[in-house]
């Protein structure tokens, strides 16, 4: 952790913030979904912690599955087109299928994901993410649920990475630019 904390420019949202921002999410799609067929789809690997404390805060029967594409490598700029790394097992139809996303940034991910999700016939098709960054869109995608905006700056930890690592932060911070512009 020591080591990690020595990367950090500064703490964006603290543990206990972000399990405010969950909770509040939590509630939120637990009011909307009522009576539909919610199915939980998170998308690996930057989702897995806020997937796994935002389905503890959903109060109705669900399901959930998991999805990895590839978007960033270990650069911080996205490349344009995605490709599927992990498929979900789940058959879409009759789901109302919320795509769980760690940030929403370029939008390019997401966009070319509800164009590949949405011809699967679900019942409907709706995205939460924890964090957007709206300043950077490129593409046309917007979130049903938003856990918070940040800055143009890139953050870690929570399940975000650099390079794969500073997932298991339990807090959100700014990495300084330095450790991506070294490499
Ligand atoms: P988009 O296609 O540009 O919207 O890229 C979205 C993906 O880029 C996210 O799922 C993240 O994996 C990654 N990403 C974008 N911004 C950040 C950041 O600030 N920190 C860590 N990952 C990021
Ligand atoms: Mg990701």
């Amino acid at each position: 952790m020591s080591d990690m904390m020595q990367d950090i420019e500064s703490v964006l949202f603290s543990a206990q913030e972000l399990d405010a921002i969950v909770a509040r999410l939590g509630a939120q799609i637990s009011r909307d979904y009522e009576g539909k067929n919610l199915l939980l789809v998170s998308i690996l690997k930057g989702s897995i912690v806020f997937m796994s404390e935002l389905m503890r805060r959903v109060t109705l029967p669900c399901e959930i599955d998991f999805m990895a594409v590839s978007s960033y490598g270990s650069s911080t700029e996205s490349k344009g087109k995605v490709k599927i790394l992990k498929d979900l097992d789940i058959n879409l139809e009759g789901f109302d299928l919320l795509i769980v996303e760690d940030i929403l940034d370029s939008g390019v991910t997401l966009f070319n994901l509800m164009e590949i999700l949405s011809v699967r016939n679900p019942k409907s098709i709706r995205i939460c993410t924890l964090f957007d960054k709206p300043e950077r869109r490129k593409a046309d995608v917007k979130a049903d649920y938003s856990g918070a905006q940040v800055p143009d700056a890139f953050i870690v930890g929570y399940g975000l990475d650099y390079a794969e690592k500073y997932r298991n932060l339990p807090f959100v911070g700014i990495l300084k630019p330095e450790v991506y512009e070294q490499k």
